[in-house]
This record gives structure tokens, C-alpha cells and sequence, in this order.
């Protein structure tokens, strides 16, 4: 074996063989298992698509209605989860809760039996099944009310929008939604599919797997960007602050947030589609203030940093659908979770099918062969920037 030279964040470094997703960054493509996102989100639903993911091909009738009709009666909570819930502080992230939670369902149906098929397809349905739920109970507990049961006369999409709205949402915003999720649900080895990866080659459960992929998602130069995004436009405030806002960015050489890629140097195709979705949302439901800003945004970052290939991200225009739709902003990346779990699994059966652990390796740049020495003997010191003790705290 040759070893190769360190490579910051991996940076093209494969780190596994998968079927799952391609992206051709130069060429702004995306395909799940050879299907292009385009034709997806046009002709497809969600479940349909996690369904692709998971087991490789496209359903039939049959198995799309079995699978529908598994997700739909496991989307209860048990009422332990439920009560765990209640104990978690309501100023606290979405995202932490719903991490708590994925992990927490492994206490309650971890077996570990990952030679059996029907162990796998149940953690599968689970998964994909109470995620929804959690995201949404979090949510209204947090605002002191009762979480709302699913509704089992509606679809994936539409009752997730109930569970957090209380109200039947309309068809044209499930439809939308659906399709967001769609777009979400897989992007190749991405930082929280490797972290999902990382876990599942260590056999543990698909709870404890999921669970430390949604950390990873967390993180604002991943999931978390979608937040920042709206945040961003809403302190820009108006279209003449954005100019100056790009220039200030760029002089400082900080990150604006939606946009860059690691593989993508054209603009993300699921942002062009994203940006559609908004548009006919805006054309049922009213116009956002913030659109017009986001598209001087995109074209004054095209202009100036399109050369080094920084163009709108999945993260840039989703928070604008999201906002219509009536999702509160600390719950972006909690829905993309819901979305990503499908990637997730799909990556965790495929790791299960020829897995070894994950153990890289690492260049050491630490002293070797140092004496220790005994307290009495180290200097008296007290450096407080390396370690700062605050009784108050
Ligand atoms: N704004 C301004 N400059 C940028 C941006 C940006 N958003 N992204 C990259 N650049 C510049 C960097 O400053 C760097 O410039 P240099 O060549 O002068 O050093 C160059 O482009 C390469 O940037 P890296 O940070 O090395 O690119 P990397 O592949 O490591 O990072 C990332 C990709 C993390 C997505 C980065 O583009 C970023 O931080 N974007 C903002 C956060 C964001 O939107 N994240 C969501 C990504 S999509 C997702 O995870 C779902």
C-alpha cells in the first residue's frame, strides 16, 4: 500500500466505494442510483426516492404501497420518549433534541441483529417514520402545548406539516415540501453520511448511527448554513446593503453563508430548483421581502468570487421555501435531517454489506520521548488562557 500526503478535510481523498449518489461538480449534476434530482423532484415523492436510496431500485406498486403503509403506522412516539421531551430545556437547539432522541430510540429497540433483513427494515421504517414526529413534538412542547398525533389519512409530507402547524397544510405547500425533501435526502460522503459511516463500521445500531450523523449536520458549514442564510439576509436587511456587505466579506475573508462547495464550482443544481420551488410559492402565497435581496446576493457573489467557483449551495434559497411554508428558522436543519436520514440508512446498508472498521491513520507532529516530570518539580505558573476556572459558572 502507498500512503498518501495529508489532505485537510480529506480533500479528494476517497474514502469509500458506493452506488448510492453521483455529483459531477463541474457539470452542477446529481443523480440518485443513475436518476437524475431533476427527474426526481419532478415525477417522484419522497418515500419513493428513500425507497430508491435504501434498497437500489425503484419500487413497485406493491412494494411502495407496503412501505407506505409500514411508515404511516409507526410514526407514534412512545409516550417514554415523549415524557423524556418534556425534560429538555425549551431554549435548547432543535437539533440537540432531536439528536437526544434518535439516540434515545435505540433504548428502546436496540438489538443489533444487523445480519437480519428484517431488522434492518424495521429500523429503517422507524427511523423514517419518527424523526418526522420528534422534530415536530420538540417543537410544540417547546411552546409550552401538547405535541399533536400524526394523522394517518395524510401523507408523509403533508402530516409532518400538520404535526407542526396544527392545521391541514395546502396541497400545493405539502407538494413543495415533499419535493424539498427530495432534494435533501442524499449527496454522496458528505460530513454527516461519513460520520453516519464512521459509526456503522463499528456495528453499533442504526439509532446510535443516525443519531451522530444528526451532530454532524448541525454544524453551520454543513446543515446548519441553512439558519445562517436567513439570519444573513435579514441583517443585510436591503438590496443597496448587499454590495457593500459581499465587498466587507471578502476584504475580512469571512464565509458568506449558502454559498461554496466542496465539490460543486457551478451553482448546486438543487439550488436552481429550490429557487423555482420559492418562486411558485411566492406566486400562491405573497412575495418575501428577503427574495429580492438573495437574488442581488447570488449575483453580486457570481461576480465576485464565481472564479474561484463559489456559487449558491442547497442551503442558500431553502430557508426562503422553508419561511413560506411556516417553518420556524431553528428548525432547518432539523428538517434536513428528516430528509437526510433516507442517505443516511442507505449508507449504513451498504457500509453493513462490506464493512471494515473506519481507522485512518494520521501525521504526528507532537514531541516523542519526553521525561515526565513530577509536580513538585514544574514551575509555579498559572496560565489562564489555557485553562480558565469561573466559580460563578
Ligand atoms: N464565501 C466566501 N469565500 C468562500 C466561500 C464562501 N461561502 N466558500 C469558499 N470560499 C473561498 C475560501 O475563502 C477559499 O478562498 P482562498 O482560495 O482564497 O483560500 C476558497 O474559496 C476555498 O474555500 P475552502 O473553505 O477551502 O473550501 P472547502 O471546500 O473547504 O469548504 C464549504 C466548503 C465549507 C461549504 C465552504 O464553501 C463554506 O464554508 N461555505 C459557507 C457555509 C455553507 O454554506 N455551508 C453549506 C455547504 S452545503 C452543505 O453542507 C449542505
Amino acid at each position: 500500500m502507498t500512503l498518501c500526503e495529508y489532505r485537510p478535510g480529506l480533500e479528494g481523498i476517497p474514502a469509500t466505494q458506493s452506488s448510492i449518489s453521483f455529483v459531477d461538480g463541474q457539470a452542477g449534476k446529481l443523480e440518485y442510483r443513475g436518476i437524475n434530482i431533476e427527474d426526481l423532484a419532478h415525477h417522484s415523492s419522497f418515500l419513493e426516492t428513500a425507497y430508491l436510496l435504501i434498497w437500489g431500485t425503484l419500487p413497485s406498486q406493491p412494494e411502495l404501497d407496503a412501505f407506505e403503509h409500514q411508515i404511516r403506522y409507526h410514526r407514534r412516539l412512545k409516550y417514554r420518549i415523549r415524557d423524556m421531551m418534556k425534560c429538555f430545556p425549551e431554549s435548547g437547539h432543535p437539533m440537540d433534541a432531536l439528536q437526544a432522541c434518535a439516540a434515545a430510540l435505540g433504548l428502546f429497540y436496540s438489538r443489533r441483529a444487523l445480519d437480519n433483513p428484517v431488522y434492518i427494515q424495521k429500523a429503517v421504517v422507524r427511523l423514517l417514520a419518527k424523526i418526522p414526529t420528534m422534530v415536530a413534538a420538540f417543537q410544540l412542547m417547546r411552546k409550552g402545548n401538547d405535541p399533536v398525533q400524526p394523522r394517518d389519512d395524510l401523507d408523509y409530507a403533508a402530516n409532518f406539516l400538520y404535526m407542526l402547524n396544527e392545521q391541514q397544510p395546502d396541497p400545493l405547500a405539502a407538494r413543495i415540501f415533499d419535493i424539498c425533501l427530495i432534494l435533501h435526502a442524499e449527496h454522496t460522503i458528505n460530513a454527516s453520511t461519513f460520520s453516519a459511516m464512521v459509526t456503522a463500521s463499528t456495528l453499533t445500531d442504526p439509532y446510535a448511527v443516525v443519531a451522530s450523523a444528526v451532530g454532524t449536520l448541525a454544524g453551520p458549514l454543513h446543515g446548519g448554513a441553512n439558519e445562517e442564510v436567513l439570519e444573513m439576509l435579514q441583517n443585510i436587511g436591503s438590496v443597496e446593503n448587499v454590495r457593500p456587505f459581499v465587498d466587507r466579506c471578502i476584504e475580512q475573508k469571512s464565509k458568506i453563508m449558502g454559498f461554496g462547495h466542496r465539490v460543486y464550482k457551478v451553482k448546486d443544481p438543487r439550488a436552481t430548483i429550490l429557487q423555482k420551488l420559492a418562486e411558485q410559492l411566492f406566486e400562491k402565497f405573497g412575495q418575501d421581502h428577503y427574495y429580492a435581496i438573495a437574488l442581488e446576493m447570488e449575483q453580486a457573489v457570481s461576480e465576485k468570487l464565481g472564479h474561484k467557483g463559489i456559487y449558491p449551495n442547497v442551503d442558500f434559497y431553502s430557508g426562503l421555501v422553508y419561511r413560506k411554508l411556516g417553518i420556524p428558522t431553528d428548525l432547518f436543519t432539523p428538517v434536513f435531517a428528516i430528509a437526510r436520514v433516507a442517505g443516511w440508512l442507505a449508507h449504513w446498508k451498504e457500509q453493513l454489506g462490506e464493512n471494515r472498521i473506519f481507522r485512518p491513520t494520521q501525521v504526528y507532529t507532537g514531541e516523542r520521548g519526553q521525561p515526565y516530570v513530577n509536580l513538585s518539580n514544574r514551575p509555579h505558573t498559572w496560565d489562564q488562557q489555557k485553562f480558565q476556572i469561573s466559580l460563578s459558572s
